[in-house]
């Protein structure tokens, strides 16, 4: 299972609150996956970092039964083995003493490594505490690597980065003033999944279609992310967010840049960070009514979750429709759709080719017109829907799908969350934010965000298609 020993410097990864979602669900899994596989250093420590009355053997309880849920029968024999690399700290994130404490704990292990390690800091606390996080970080110095070339220090934030535009400018002044750029690693795992790393590959590799990526041939591009799972216990959180802030803020806006950027001078580093934010600056509200290209609605049930405010408005579903201000995409909808609680469970991105009417069959007065669907889970692939002849007497035509199944080889697949970590600790930030990303990613929504309460708030059931119970305001 392991491959054979890497040459990265002793690191430890700290991880700010570490008994949340985000760790039980993705985190100790990732990291535990690139333990196996020997891609985390051989010296490798991992703080959790929490509020709870715990001690080391304690945590390493509360992981092991998680990765004990996780893992495959082959896996669970490295499971003890990883737990002895982790440390618990108690502590306030808004309390400095804590950060003192935790800065001395930092050097008892850089004192068995006999080094001063890399120092990799995970914020996986709900976002409100970002920023006295990295107060505190700066007034105990742990911002500082140890000197030299070896030791750095460097910070992983997640999604969302702000609520709106005046916080997130807010956050990023202290985030640049306690940290230099090639330090930070603002996270949006979307990025980091295979199949939506597939987009870029497929549109520039695949040259036929350039010339047709445009408005001249395409009539409007569909972007969903719909969940059948509701809340999942994370009610504080998520009212406290909402869909817009959750997802449409990041993966959904993410994936439209991908898709709708114009070819960068290369795939990775900077240039392709510059090229996400070019096309996101772009983004406008179409030009009809708010109504009409804003909806937003919310599951019935939700206000009985628990940790839900009284009478909350929180969006659970929103759908809105956008348009990008340059030459190439002027004028073509992109239509932006996530939701909780869904029907079904399904990512993609179909883009609408013009059709019309062929002159040839008189007696099909049918659109014919094609689509191209990237699958980004389930089903991971590319979908072609194309026009061909439907065999028999007569001459007619019907839609047949070209497609193939993106899969890879077990060993080779792995989870967004291996690949955002494996990256952070190569500080390859390619994969990553990029500050002016986030600006104009805020810049459309905030706005939206301002009227959201002038907007109604439907209800739909839980479970059911969405557009069959919305059919007026979402086809
Ligand atoms: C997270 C959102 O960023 O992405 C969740 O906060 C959502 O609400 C999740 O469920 C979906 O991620 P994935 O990788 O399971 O598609």
């Amino acid at each position: 299972m392991a491959s054979e020993k890497n040459n990265l410097d002793p690191s430890i990864f700290i991880i700010c609150g570490a008994t949340g979602d985000l760790v039980r669900r993705k985190l100790l899994l990732a990291l535990f996956r690139l333990f196996i596989r020997n891609e985390l250093p051989n010296k490798f420590a991992l703080v959790a970092f929490s509020r709870r009355e715990w001690v080391d053997e304690e945590y390493r309880a509360f992981a092991r039964d998680i990765l004990l849920k996780l893992v495959t029968e082959e896996e669970k024999k490295y499971v003890s083995k990883f737990l002895n690399a982790i440390y618990y700290h108690r502590g306030h994130f808004d309390d400095q003493k804590s950060f003192a404490r935790l800065q001395d704990l930092l050097l008892r292990i850089d004192r068995i490594f006999e080094v001063c390690a890399n120092k990799l800091f995970y914020l996986a606390t709900p976002p409100n505490y970002y920023m006295s996080i990295i107060e505190n970080m700066d007034v105990i110095g742990l911002n500082l690597p140890c000197g030299g070339d070896k030791g750095w220090a460097r910070i992983l934030i997640e999604k969302p980065f702000g609520r709106d535009i005046d916080s997130a400018r807010k956050l990023d002044k202290q985030l640049k003033k306690s940290f230099q750029e090639e330090q930070i690693f603002i996270i949006d795992h979307y990025l980091a999944k295979e199949t939506i790393q597939n987009i870029l590959a497929f549109r520039f590799s695949n040259h036929f279609l350039e010339p047709i990526w445009n408005k001249d041939a395409i009539e409007k591009i569909h972007i969903k992310m719909l969940e059948k799972d509701d809340i999942a216990g994370r009610g504080a959180l998520y009212d406290d967010l909402g869909a817009l802030r959750d997802v449409g803020q990041n993966h959904l806006l993410q994936m439209l840049a991908l898709i709708a950027m114009d070819e960068p001078e290369g795939l990775k580093g900077e240039v392709l960070r510059i090229a996400r934010a070019q096309v996101l600056s772009k983004l406008k509200r179409s030009e009809k009514k708010l109504k009409e290209n804003v909806v937003r609605a919310q599951y019935r049930g939700y206000q009985n979750e628990q940790n839900i405010k009284l009478n909350s408005t929180t969006e659970t579903y929103f759908r809105v429709t956008c348009e990008i201000n340059n030459k190439r995409w002027s004028g073509v909808p992109f239509i932006l759709e996530s939701g909780k609680a869904l029907s079904e469970s399904r990512v993609s991105i179909k883009v609408y080719f013009k059709g019309k009417i062929c002159r040839c069959y008189e007696v099909d007065h049918r659109v014919h017109q094609n689509t191209l669907e990237f699958r980004i889970q389930p089903n991971e692939g590319v979908a072609l829907e194309l026009w061909t002849k439907k065999p028999g007497l007569r001459f007619e035509v019907m839609p047949r799908i070209l497609s193939f199944m993106y899969t890879a080889p077990e060993e080779t697949s792995f989870d967004a969350y291996e690949k955002v970590l494996y990256d952070c600790f190569f500080g390859d930030q390619t994969l990553f934010q990029s500050t002016d990303e986030i600006e104009a990613a805020w810049k459309f929504i905030t706005p939206i965000l301002k009227c959201w309460h002038t907007l109604p708030l439907y209800q739909y059931e839980k479970g059911a298609s969405i557009t069959d119970q919305l059919t007026e305001y979402v086809n």
